[in-house]
């Protein structure tokens, strides 16, 4: 059965190319009837320049590739709606989370991280779970993973992440693994890696399906409702399906099988009618709770555990309909944690505040200027209407004879009702160039993590561990990660080290600030729950 068509499907029908009109024209419209035949001075004699039909044709390949995205180059899309559960009018004045009768279009890109675009999909790796809702208010994204938390805590080291992470310069190796030497050198040398490393060696980096896989914002956001009041959000997706993923052994052969493993589930599941559905849940943390935890909800190394605050489902996502050009739609989506609407904010996250910096920035180049917000997976259904104007590819066609504010010549200006309006938060400080000391632990969580898994979950992490650090050339790197192992738990790094032929470190003191309540529930429910 179809899906009902919602307001984006409607808009896009402007832009689609239909399939029944088999005539062939150039660019310019001029029909064409023969394209397999250069024009030639004579049968054996050389093209002419004037063959305006091949210079178009093979200038036009010519440049067909675009950047690929310099992180998440992997992906798979496809389109949705949002349905809410009850109206959430005490928390957010966000339209779409206060009327229960309205479906908002979505649209998801699922995505490996280290790879490029051509990789495989089954490799040990974050996945990205990014949602644009397209409200009535404009557009608002989601751009998550499928772990709670990240690898650093502030903007500022993400590319030196980045470059640790993907293949090594000299020789482009390994093309999508964790598996060399400059990934464990940032992690030995940079300790808030840890917890989120513990997740890359557990068997979420290695999802059966994306749907069956969670999706988290991870950085602690900002719900206001009408009267401006904010509540502290963390976003979760939980796949309805329930959370599996494949085994290492299975990983092997599926990889060289179907390097398309997960696009062709998640496709082929859409195409038969099994619409993969996710319920977005929210952790809520008044403002007065701000310090009640022992570690800093600006820091996006740190889960909320779910006994401290419990989820609350708002609503469910349902994805029903798959893209009908992979370039058009999946590639050229651009998300940007800076995409909010009004009744959604920021918080002083570090990680979060670079984020809603270079997500634009680097679709200004991915995506050739300033207008790619109008390509058509990209427009909002919502009106648009500014003063920015021209640069390259622009479509509008703008009727107004005036272009800066305000005016006295074409309506001045903008309408001062329901703007976005910012949080009113207080702000105050000394410059300074420093990390919070509320961020200082490294080694609780990822203890925590450790602990909340079964014993075999925690032979496959060992497991992982010695694949990964067995492809470590450099002894240092191999025994400075150890460390840090017997730092989270005495008995991983000593299960590591033992499988890897290195001496166990001397465990000392086990670094950490987490409550002695926190440490020994061991059992963090947003860690645990398969
Ligand atoms: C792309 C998630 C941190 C820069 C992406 C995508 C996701 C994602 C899901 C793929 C979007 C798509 O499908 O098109 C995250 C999460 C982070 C994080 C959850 C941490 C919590 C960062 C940081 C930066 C960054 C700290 C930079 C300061 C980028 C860039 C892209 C990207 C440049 C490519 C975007 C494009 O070309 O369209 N990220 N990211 N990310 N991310 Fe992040």
């Amino acid at each position: 059965m179809q899906p009902e068509r919602d307001a984006k499907d409607r808009q896009l029908d402007a832009d689609r190319v239909p399939l029944d009109d088999l005539t062939m024209t150039t660019d310019q419209g001029i029909r064409v009837d023969d394209t397999d035949n250069s024009l030639k001075a004579g049968l054996r004699g050389p093209t002419l320049m004037e063959d305006f039909h091949a210079r178009e044709k093979l200038t036009r390949f010519d440049h067909e590739r675009i950047p690929e995205r310099v992180v998440h180059a992997r992906g798979a899309g496809a389109y949705g709606i949002f349905e809410l559960y009850e109206p959430l009018a005490d928390l957010t004045s966000a339209a779409f989370l206060n009327d229960t009768s309205v479906k908002t279009p979505t649209f998801v890109r699922f995505s490996t991280v280290a790879g490029s675009r051509g990789s495989a999909d089954t490799v040990r790796d974050v996945r990205g779970f990014a949602t644009k809702f397209y409200t009535t208010q404009g557009n608002f994204d989601i751009v998550g993973n499928n772990f709670p938390v990240f690898f650093i805590q502030d903007g500022i080291k993400f590319p030196d992440f980045v470059h640790a992470v993907k293949p090594e310069p000299h020789n482009e190796i390994p093309q999508a693994q964790s598996a060399h030497d400059t990934f464990w050198d940032f992690v030995q040398l940079q300790p808030e890696t840890l917890h989120m490393v513990m997740w890359l060696m557990s068997d979420r980096a290695i999802p059966r399906s994306y749907r069956m896989m969670q999706g988290f914002g991870v950085h602690t956001f900002r719900l206001v409702n009408a009267s401006g009041q904010g509540t502290f959000v963390k976003w979760h997706w939980r796949p309805v399906l329930g959370t599996y993923s494949l085994v290492w052994d299975e990983v092997l052969r599926v990889q060289g099988n179907d390097p398309d493993y997960n696009r062709r589930d998640l496709w082929e599941a859409i195409e038969r009618g099994a619409c993969p559905e996710y319920e977005l849940c929210v952790q809520l943390v008044p403002e007065s709770r701000e310090h009640d935890f022992d570690f800093d909800l600006l820091d996006a190394t740190k889960i909320i555990p779910e006994e401290q605050v419990p989820l609350r489902r708002i609503g469910k996502m349902t994805l029903n309909r798959n893209p009908q050009n992979f370039f058009a739609e999946t590639e050229q989506v651009a998300f940007h944690t800076a995409n909010v609407v009004p009744g959604i904010d920021f918080t002083n996250d570090p990680l979060l505040q670079a984020r809603n910096f270079s997500y634009l920035d680097t679709q200004l180049l991915r995506l050739g200027g300033p207008n790619f917000p109008q390509i058509p997976v990209n427009r909002p259904i919502a009106p648009v209407r500014n003063d920015q104007r021209d640069g390259f590819h622009q479509h509008l066609i703008h009727e107004s004879r005036t272009s800066y504010a305000p005016n006295s010549i074409s309506g001045g200006c903008p309408a001062a009702m329901d703007g976005y309006r910012h949080y009113q938060e207080k702000v105050e400080g000394t410059k300074i160039r420093m990390r919070s000391p509320s961020f200082g632990d490294h080694y609780s969580q990822a203890t925590l993590f450790w602990n909340s898994m079964a014993h075999w979950e925690k032979r496959h992490i060992v497991a992982a561990f010695l694949f990964e650090l067995g492809h470590v050339a450099r002894k240092h790197v191999k025994e400075g990660v150890l460390v840090h192992l017997s730092k989270i738990h005495p008995d991983l790094g000593a299960q590591v080290a033992r499988g890897l032929g290195l001496p166990a470190p001397a465990t000392g003191e086990v670094h950490t600030n987490a409550s002695p309540a926190l440490s020994m529930t061991g059992q963090p429910r947003s860690v645990a729950t398969r």
